[in-house]
Protein backbone atom coordinates (compact mmCIF):
# COMPACT_ATOMS: atom_id res chain seq x y z
CA UNK A 1 0.00 0.00 0.00
CA UNK A 2 1.70 2.84 -1.18
CA UNK A 3 1.04 6.47 -1.96
CA UNK A 4 3.41 9.23 -3.91
CA UNK A 5 2.93 12.42 -3.74
CA UNK A 6 4.38 15.12 -6.09
CA UNK A 7 3.72 18.63 -4.19
CA UNK A 8 4.10 21.61 -2.58
CA UNK A 9 5.68 22.20 1.17
CA UNK A 10 4.76 25.68 2.54
CA UNK A 11 5.46 27.08 5.95
CA UNK A 12 1.74 28.32 6.70
CA UNK A 13 2.17 31.54 9.06
CA UNK A 14 -1.60 31.51 10.22
CA UNK A 15 -3.23 34.70 12.35
CA UNK A 16 -6.37 34.59 13.61
CA UNK A 17 -9.09 37.38 13.55
CA UNK A 18 -12.48 38.16 14.58
CA UNK A 19 -13.55 38.75 10.90
CA UNK A 20 -11.86 38.54 7.83
CA UNK A 21 -10.55 41.60 6.82
CA UNK A 22 -12.43 43.47 3.67
CA UNK A 23 -10.08 45.25 0.90
CA UNK A 24 -8.49 48.05 2.44
CA UNK A 25 -9.14 47.15 6.05
CA UNK A 26 -6.88 46.46 8.85
CA UNK A 27 -7.72 43.96 11.50
CA UNK A 28 -6.02 43.16 14.70
CA UNK A 29 -5.17 39.47 14.62
CA UNK A 30 -5.78 37.51 18.00
CA UNK A 31 -2.69 34.57 17.56
CA UNK A 32 0.28 34.11 14.81
CA UNK A 33 0.88 30.25 14.51
CA UNK A 34 3.65 28.91 12.16
CA UNK A 35 2.54 25.27 10.76
CA UNK A 36 3.34 22.79 8.09
CA UNK A 37 1.40 23.33 5.54
CA UNK A 38 1.21 23.29 1.31
CA UNK A 39 -0.80 20.93 -0.20
CA UNK A 40 1.32 18.13 -1.43
CA UNK A 41 2.49 18.26 2.40
CA UNK A 42 -0.44 18.35 4.07
CA UNK A 43 -1.59 14.85 1.42
CA UNK A 44 1.25 13.15 2.36
CA UNK A 45 0.94 13.62 5.99
CA UNK A 46 -2.81 12.50 5.60
CA UNK A 47 -1.89 9.89 3.54
CA UNK A 48 0.84 8.42 6.25
CA UNK A 49 -1.44 8.97 9.03
CA UNK A 50 -3.67 6.85 7.56
CA UNK A 51 -1.26 3.92 7.32
CA UNK A 52 0.88 3.90 4.11
CA UNK A 53 3.84 4.09 3.20
CA UNK A 54 4.36 7.40 1.51
CA UNK A 55 6.79 8.74 -0.42
CA UNK A 56 7.01 13.33 -1.02
CA UNK A 57 8.50 14.44 -3.90
CA UNK A 58 8.84 18.41 -3.93
CA UNK A 59 11.47 21.07 -2.90
CA UNK A 60 12.04 23.49 0.01
CA UNK A 61 14.88 26.37 -0.47
CA UNK A 62 18.04 25.65 1.59
CA UNK A 63 16.67 27.85 4.30
CA UNK A 64 16.01 27.32 8.13
CA UNK A 65 12.51 26.76 7.23
CA UNK A 66 13.06 24.25 4.39
CA UNK A 67 14.97 22.04 7.21
CA UNK A 68 12.71 21.87 9.88
CA UNK A 69 9.85 21.25 7.33
CA UNK A 70 11.59 18.48 5.75
CA UNK A 71 12.10 17.10 9.29
CA UNK A 72 8.55 17.37 10.49
CA UNK A 73 7.46 15.83 7.71
CA UNK A 74 9.94 12.58 8.18
CA UNK A 75 8.42 13.12 12.36
CA UNK A 76 5.03 11.92 10.30
CA UNK A 77 6.54 9.09 8.87
CA UNK A 78 7.05 10.57 5.27
CA UNK A 79 9.52 9.53 3.26
CA UNK A 80 11.51 12.62 1.95
CA UNK A 81 14.34 11.24 -0.07
CA UNK A 82 12.90 12.58 -3.03
CA UNK A 83 12.27 16.44 -0.97
CA UNK A 84 15.02 18.34 -2.88
CA UNK A 85 17.11 21.24 -0.68
CA UNK A 86 17.33 24.53 -3.34
CA UNK A 87 20.14 26.55 -2.49
CA UNK A 88 19.03 29.92 -3.85
CA UNK A 89 15.38 29.41 -3.52
CA UNK A 90 13.20 30.70 -0.40
CA UNK A 91 11.08 27.72 0.79
CA UNK A 92 6.95 28.31 0.40
CA UNK A 93 5.28 30.24 2.46
CA UNK A 94 1.58 30.47 2.78
CA UNK A 95 -0.03 33.54 4.82
CA UNK A 96 -3.09 32.07 6.16
CA UNK A 97 -5.58 34.06 8.11
CA UNK A 98 -8.67 32.24 9.73
CA UNK A 99 -11.44 33.99 11.37
CA UNK A 100 -13.94 32.85 14.14
CA UNK A 101 -16.32 31.64 12.15
CA UNK A 102 -13.48 29.21 10.29
CA UNK A 103 -13.73 30.89 6.89
CA UNK A 104 -9.90 31.24 5.61
CA UNK A 105 -8.18 33.54 2.90
CA UNK A 106 -4.87 32.12 1.70
CA UNK A 107 -2.06 33.78 -0.26
CA UNK A 108 0.85 31.65 -1.48
CA UNK A 109 3.93 32.64 -2.42
CA UNK A 110 5.88 29.51 -4.14
CA UNK A 111 9.58 29.99 -4.14
CA UNK A 112 10.69 26.73 -4.37
CA UNK A 113 7.46 24.49 -5.26
CA UNK A 114 7.96 26.14 -8.48
CA UNK A 115 11.24 24.63 -9.34
CA UNK A 116 10.34 21.12 -9.33
CA UNK A 117 11.03 19.92 -13.16
CA UNK A 118 10.25 16.95 -15.50
CA UNK A 119 13.78 15.55 -15.53
CA UNK A 120 13.52 15.28 -11.62
CA UNK A 121 10.28 13.52 -11.83
CA UNK A 122 11.70 11.31 -14.73
CA UNK A 123 14.66 10.31 -13.18
CA UNK A 124 13.08 8.99 -10.43
CA UNK A 125 11.66 5.26 -9.69
CA UNK A 126 8.37 4.93 -9.48
CA UNK A 127 8.31 0.82 -8.84
CA UNK A 128 6.06 -0.46 -6.85
CA UNK A 129 3.95 2.58 -6.13
CA UNK A 130 0.55 2.07 -6.28
CA UNK A 131 -1.28 5.57 -6.24
CA UNK A 132 0.18 9.03 -7.23
CA UNK A 133 -1.40 12.12 -5.65
CA UNK A 134 -1.01 15.74 -7.45
CA UNK A 135 -2.07 18.64 -6.70
CA UNK A 136 -1.50 22.14 -9.08
CA UNK A 137 1.11 24.00 -6.71
CA UNK A 138 3.94 22.08 -8.28
CA UNK A 139 4.54 22.69 -12.01
CA UNK A 140 2.08 21.36 -14.59
CA UNK A 141 4.86 19.41 -16.87
CA UNK A 142 6.43 17.94 -13.67
CA UNK A 143 2.76 16.21 -12.86
CA UNK A 144 2.48 15.33 -16.62
CA UNK A 145 5.52 13.61 -16.89
CA UNK A 146 4.88 11.62 -13.78
CA UNK A 147 0.98 10.86 -14.99
CA UNK A 148 2.91 9.32 -18.09
CA UNK A 149 5.46 7.30 -16.85
CA UNK A 150 3.02 6.24 -14.10
CA UNK A 151 0.77 5.24 -16.50
CA UNK A 152 2.98 2.52 -18.50
CA UNK A 153 3.93 1.19 -14.44
CA UNK A 154 0.19 0.76 -13.90
CA UNK A 155 -0.69 3.18 -10.82
CA UNK A 156 -3.33 4.66 -10.44
CA UNK A 157 -3.38 8.73 -10.86
CA UNK A 158 -5.20 10.90 -8.88
CA UNK A 159 -5.41 14.73 -9.64
CA UNK A 160 -6.69 17.13 -7.18
CA UNK A 161 -6.67 20.30 -9.27
CA UNK A 162 -6.67 22.78 -7.16
CA UNK A 163 -5.96 25.40 -7.06
CA UNK A 164 -7.74 25.71 -9.67
CA UNK A 165 -5.40 26.73 -12.59
CA UNK A 166 -5.92 26.75 -16.73
CA UNK A 167 -3.09 24.26 -17.07
CA UNK A 168 -4.88 22.09 -14.74
CA UNK A 169 -7.23 21.12 -17.24
CA UNK A 170 -4.57 19.68 -19.96
CA UNK A 171 -4.14 17.03 -17.30
CA UNK A 172 -7.39 15.79 -16.48
CA UNK A 173 -7.05 13.19 -19.61
CA UNK A 174 -4.17 11.48 -17.87
CA UNK A 175 -5.68 11.13 -14.53
CA UNK A 176 -8.09 8.65 -13.49
CA UNK A 177 -9.61 9.99 -10.35
CA UNK A 178 -10.04 14.03 -10.39
CA UNK A 179 -10.99 15.15 -7.03
CA UNK A 180 -12.43 19.50 -6.88
CA UNK A 181 -14.25 21.20 -4.69
CA UNK A 182 -17.32 23.16 -6.16
CA UNK A 183 -15.44 26.19 -6.41
CA UNK A 184 -13.28 24.35 -8.29
CA UNK A 185 -15.91 22.25 -10.57
CA UNK A 186 -17.85 25.34 -11.45
CA UNK A 187 -14.84 26.84 -12.55
CA UNK A 188 -13.18 24.21 -14.84
CA UNK A 189 -16.74 23.28 -15.89
CA UNK A 190 -17.33 26.86 -16.70
CA UNK A 191 -21.01 27.48 -14.67
CA UNK A 192 -22.12 30.24 -13.41
CA UNK A 193 -22.72 29.29 -10.09
CA UNK A 194 -21.67 26.41 -8.12
CA UNK A 195 -23.73 23.15 -8.56
CA UNK A 196 -25.17 21.78 -5.12
CA UNK A 197 -27.61 18.78 -6.32
CA UNK A 198 -26.17 15.50 -6.74
CA UNK A 199 -27.68 15.66 -9.96
CA UNK A 200 -26.46 19.34 -11.48
CA UNK A 201 -22.66 17.96 -9.42
CA UNK A 202 -22.96 15.17 -11.67
CA UNK A 203 -23.98 16.73 -14.68
CA UNK A 204 -20.84 19.50 -14.37
CA UNK A 205 -18.77 16.56 -13.48
CA UNK A 206 -19.48 14.76 -16.90
CA UNK A 207 -18.78 17.18 -19.00
CA UNK A 208 -14.94 17.33 -17.66
CA UNK A 209 -14.88 13.20 -18.53
CA UNK A 210 -12.35 12.51 -21.59
CA UNK A 211 -12.24 8.82 -20.73
CA UNK A 212 -15.76 6.28 -19.87
CA UNK A 213 -13.10 4.95 -16.91
CA UNK A 214 -12.51 8.74 -14.72
CA UNK A 215 -13.88 8.98 -11.65
CA UNK A 216 -14.43 12.68 -10.74
CA UNK A 217 -14.85 13.43 -6.47
CA UNK A 218 -16.31 16.42 -5.51
CA UNK A 219 -15.98 17.77 -2.07
CA UNK A 220 -19.53 19.60 -0.92
CA UNK A 221 -18.01 21.18 2.71
CA UNK A 222 -20.44 20.11 5.65
CA UNK A 223 -22.56 18.68 2.74
CA UNK A 224 -20.23 15.95 2.20
CA UNK A 225 -18.80 14.52 -1.32
CA UNK A 226 -20.16 13.25 -4.62
CA UNK A 227 -18.47 10.72 -6.32
CA UNK A 228 -19.69 10.64 -10.21
CA UNK A 229 -18.67 8.38 -12.94
CA UNK A 230 -19.69 7.48 -16.23
CA UNK A 231 -23.12 5.50 -15.24
CA UNK A 232 -23.33 6.24 -12.05
CA UNK A 233 -23.18 8.91 -8.83
CA UNK A 234 -23.40 8.75 -5.03
CA UNK A 235 -23.38 10.85 -2.51
CA UNK A 236 -21.75 10.12 1.01
CA UNK A 237 -23.16 13.12 3.44
CA UNK A 238 -20.95 15.14 5.29
CA UNK A 239 -20.58 14.49 9.53
CA UNK A 240 -21.82 16.97 11.97
CA UNK A 241 -19.05 18.74 13.57
CA UNK A 242 -17.67 21.64 14.76
CA UNK A 243 -15.02 23.29 12.79
CA UNK A 244 -12.56 25.70 13.99
CA UNK A 245 -10.23 25.74 11.25
CA UNK A 246 -10.79 24.15 7.57
CA UNK A 247 -7.61 25.01 6.11
CA UNK A 248 -6.20 21.68 4.82
CA UNK A 249 -9.10 19.72 5.25
CA UNK A 250 -9.44 19.28 1.71
CA UNK A 251 -5.41 17.49 1.76
CA UNK A 252 -6.51 15.41 4.84
CA UNK A 253 -9.87 14.05 2.17
CA UNK A 254 -7.26 13.54 -0.61
CA UNK A 255 -4.54 11.54 1.40
CA UNK A 256 -6.75 9.93 3.35
CA UNK A 257 -8.49 8.65 -0.11
CA UNK A 258 -4.93 8.01 -1.87
CA UNK A 259 -4.19 5.52 1.13
CA UNK A 260 -7.61 4.08 1.40
CA UNK A 261 -7.21 3.12 -1.49
CA UNK A 262 -3.10 2.06 -1.83
CA UNK A 263 -4.57 -0.32 0.64
CA UNK A 264 -7.25 -1.59 -1.51
CA UNK A 265 -10.58 -0.91 -0.55
CA UNK A 266 -13.34 0.27 -2.82
CA UNK A 267 -13.82 3.64 -3.84
CA UNK A 268 -17.43 3.76 -1.68
CA UNK A 269 -15.40 2.27 1.45
CA UNK A 270 -12.68 5.07 0.55
CA UNK A 271 -14.83 7.85 0.39
CA UNK A 272 -16.64 6.91 3.37
CA UNK A 273 -12.95 6.81 5.63
CA UNK A 274 -11.62 10.15 3.42
CA UNK A 275 -14.99 12.03 4.32
CA UNK A 276 -14.70 10.73 7.82
CA UNK A 277 -11.13 11.87 8.35
CA UNK A 278 -11.97 15.25 7.03
CA UNK A 279 -14.63 16.19 9.83
CA UNK A 280 -11.84 15.53 12.25
CA UNK A 281 -9.26 17.43 10.59
CA UNK A 282 -11.29 20.56 10.84
CA UNK A 283 -11.70 20.14 14.97
CA UNK A 284 -8.15 21.30 15.31
CA UNK A 285 -5.64 24.15 14.46
CA UNK A 286 -3.46 24.30 11.09
CA UNK A 287 -3.20 22.36 8.37
CA UNK A 288 -0.32 18.66 8.40
CA UNK A 289 -0.76 18.78 12.20
CA UNK A 290 -4.68 18.63 12.21
CA UNK A 291 -4.59 15.22 10.01
CA UNK A 292 -6.14 11.99 12.28
CA UNK A 293 -4.60 8.81 12.57
CA UNK A 294 -6.28 5.81 11.06
CA UNK A 295 -7.06 4.64 14.48
CA UNK A 296 -9.32 8.18 15.35
CA UNK A 297 -10.77 7.95 11.87
CA UNK A 298 -12.11 4.46 12.13
CA UNK A 299 -13.23 5.16 16.35
CA UNK A 300 -14.78 8.18 14.92
CA UNK A 301 -16.78 6.30 12.47
CA UNK A 302 -17.90 3.60 14.75
CA UNK A 303 -19.27 5.99 17.51
O1 LIG B 1 -4.82 23.41 1.22
C1 LIG B 1 -4.28 24.14 2.29
C2 LIG B 1 -2.88 24.56 1.96
O2 LIG B 1 -2.92 25.46 0.88
C3 LIG B 1 -2.18 25.30 3.08
O3 LIG B 1 -1.48 24.45 3.96
C4 LIG B 1 -1.30 26.28 2.32
O4 LIG B 1 0.06 26.03 2.46
C5 LIG B 1 -1.73 26.20 0.86
O5 LIG B 1 -0.85 25.48 0.10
Amino acid sequence: MTVFVLGSINLDAVARVDDLPRPGETVAGTSLALFLGGKGANQAVAAARMGAATRLMGAVGGDDSGKSLKASLAGYGVQVADVMELSGAPTGQAHVWVANNAENMIVVTAGANAMVTPQQVASTPLEGQRVLLCQLETPATAIETLFRTGAAKGALRVLNAAPALPQGAALFPLTDILILNQTELATYAKLDREPVRLEDVSVAARKLMSRPDQTIIVTLGSAGVAAVRRDEAFLVEGKKVKAIDTVGAGDCFCGSLAAALASGMDLREAVELANGAAALSVQKAGAAPSMPSRREVETFLEG
